[in-house]
């Protein structure tokens, strides 16, 4: 049996990386529709072969669909989900909107796949950030063998988890630059062209970013609530793919060389890892691809049992549409969708 799947935000970033997926991994779907605003009504986007025409999310009905991928931002998310869940459609929503919400599930499935069973409380699964996403897969198998006690993550987050407009304002800018053209920064608060700039999401009380913040909370909550996480997120100008700092301390030894031959049996990861020019991953390397990649891995000497790591992955697909994704197989694989339409 075939379901029907309906992408929101299907123009955007993430949206438009849903729809690849969907058609590369076989998704089990008998229809697609792509959704967006009445800006985008008509519009083509492209789903494997298929030209798909966008209708509007406000006009749509979601009666016969079954899952709804949702990337057009936490107010749509937070207007639309409850609604579209009400009518029996489960969905499965990128933004920040559900992640915190006890009758969520907040999943990556590589980590945590049995939380799914509590989606049916309100038919709305969570995505998590970008950057928690790729960490978690690096750390869980860590984790399950040695027992992290905190974690220290500096991130390097691409201008494309910012959407288009983050894309469009780096190409803008380094184009500026070199004709010598005015700069203007719309969507970041400084110049991001030949800049990095330490602020991802707004400011807290504790002087963190919100950023920061969720991947702290996202961690507890897929991992271990235990484990102590602290974050610095900086946006770099790379276009596609993120990357994290990562220092780990642990209850148990564990050598540089257990943790490589952890991580090479994982799921989701990808090592590469040779002490020689090159023999890293960097974000370029990673745009287009779905695996977590993790290089320079080596003992902290400051610490009894710590590690430090380099973790890099495509910010739209593991970090976003691919998560989601998997999040939808995961649904049709444990029969979820049919019982809960039987029931
Ligand atoms: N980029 C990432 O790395 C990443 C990672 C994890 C989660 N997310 C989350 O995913 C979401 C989308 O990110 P993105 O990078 O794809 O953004 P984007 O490129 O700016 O795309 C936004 C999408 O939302 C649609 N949209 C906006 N207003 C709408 C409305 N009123 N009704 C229906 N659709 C509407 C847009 O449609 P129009 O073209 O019609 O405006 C567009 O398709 C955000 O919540 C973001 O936080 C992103």
């Amino acid at each position: 049996m075939g379901y029907k799947v309906a992408v929101i935000g299907a123009t955007g970033n993430v949206g438009r990386e849903m729809l690849n997926i969907l058609h590369e991994r076989g998704f089990p779907a008998d229809e697609v529709v792509a959704l967006a605003s009445r800006r985008s009504q008509g519009r083509d986007v492209t789903y494997g072969d298929t030209t798909l025409k966008v209708r509007a999310l406000d006009l749509y009905d979601f009666s016969d669909t079954d899952i709804a991928l949702m990337s057009a931002g936490g107010s749509i998310a937070k207007e639309w989900a409850p609604r579209i869940a009400a009518q029996g459609c489960v969905v499965i929503d990128n933004s920040s909107a559900f992640r915190y919400d006890q009758d969520v599930p907040l999943i990556v499935p590589e980590v945590n796949a049995d939380a799914i069973s509590g989606f049916s409380k309100r038919n709305i699964i969570a995505n998590p950030n970008c950057s928690t996403a790729q960490l978690v897969v690096a750390l869980k198998p860590l984790h399950d063998h040695a027992t992290i006690r905190r974690v220290v993550v500096s991130t390097y987050q691409s201008v494309s988890g910012a959407g288009k407009e983050g894309m469009d304002e780096l190409f803008e800018q380094s184009r500026a630059v070199f004709v010598a053209d005015p700069i203007t920064a719309k969507k970041f608060t400084k110049r991001i062209a030949f800049n990095v700039i330490p602020h991802i999401d707004v400011f807290m009380e504790d002087g963190s970013t919100k950023e920061e913040w969720k991947v702290m909370a996202e961690t507890k909550k897929m991992l271990d609530p235990k484990i102590k996480v602290t974050c610095t997120a900086v946006r770099v100008p790379v276009f596609i793919g993120h990357s994290e700092a990562v220092n780990i301390e642990f209850e148990k030894p564990i050598t540089a060389d257990e943790a490589r031959a952890i991580l090479r049996e994982a799921p989701g990861c990808l090592v590469i890892d040779k002490q020689e020019d090159g023999g890293y991953v960097t974000p370029l390397d990673s745009a287009g691809e779905d695996a977590t990649y993790i290089s320079r891995i080596r003992e902290d000497q400051t610490l009894d049992n710590g590690l430090n790591l380099w973790v890099v992955a495509d910010n739209l697909r593991k970090g976003a549409a691919l998560n989601a994704v998997q999040i939808a197989e995961l649904l049709v694989n444990r029969k979820l969708l049919t019982e809960r339409q039987a029931a």
